[in-house]
């Protein structure tokens, strides 16, 4: 499960995730499911009509790219087993408050772990792996839109609109 699938993170842990031949549920809003589908997730679910941590399906795996749900509501999502991952989110504070001040309350929950990603170690063989699965065509970058280096201060404020699909470039040559 992939909580929020299609923006610069989500659109490469979809593809990933099915390189490891994983079932994958993509979280995104109506006008990427389909986006979400051709990236490969087997199921699409809608947040602006499904709260997936609502609707009782249990998950081995949630990473939460985007971190907009609490991590309570994270953890019921997973399964007695499962795993939450926490990869970033703009609600970082609040979801390190949480982790701090519920930290027994959390662990009492029997199996489930959670796990802030923090900064990944860096590791070459990781990312041979990566230029592999590029250089086979078996992961791409989606990108939204390219802008020139003089255009810079027009891709930011693009980005930071909020509707980006996958990535924005900026040229420097
Ligand atoms: N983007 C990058 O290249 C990059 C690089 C390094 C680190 N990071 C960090 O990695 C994290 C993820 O970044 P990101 O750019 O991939 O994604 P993001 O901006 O954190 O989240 C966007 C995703 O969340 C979905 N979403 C938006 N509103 C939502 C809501 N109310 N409920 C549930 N889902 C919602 C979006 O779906 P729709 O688009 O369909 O609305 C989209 O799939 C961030 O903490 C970011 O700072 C990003």
């Amino acid at each position: 499960m992939t909580d929020g699938s299609s923006r610069g993170v989500g659109t490469f842990v979809v593809q990933i995730a099915k390189c490891f031949g994983v079932e994958v549920t993509a979280v995104c809003s109506t006008k990427n499911i389909e986006a979400a589908r051709s990236l490969g997730a087997d199921r699409v679910i809608d947040y602006t009509k499904e709260d997936f941590t609502k609707a009782g399906e249990l998950y081995d795996l949630i990473l939460a790219v985007n971190g907009y749900h609490s991590i309570f509501s994270y953890r019921r999502g997973a399964n007695t087993s499962g795993t939450v991952l926490l990869v970033g989110s703009s609600k970082v504070i609040r979801l390190l408050l949480e982790a701090i001040i519920f930290r027994r309350l959390l662990s009492c929950e029997n199996g489930k772990t959670m796990h802030f990603m923090g900064i990944a170690k860096l590791n070459q063989g990781d990312l041979i792996f990566l230029e592999q699965l590029l250089g086979d065509s078996k992961i791409r970058t989606v990108i939204d839109r390219t802008y020139k280096l003089s255009e810079s201060v027009e891709a930011f404020k693009y980005f930071e609109e909020g509707h980006v699909r996958g990535k924005v470039i900026i040229q420097t040559v």
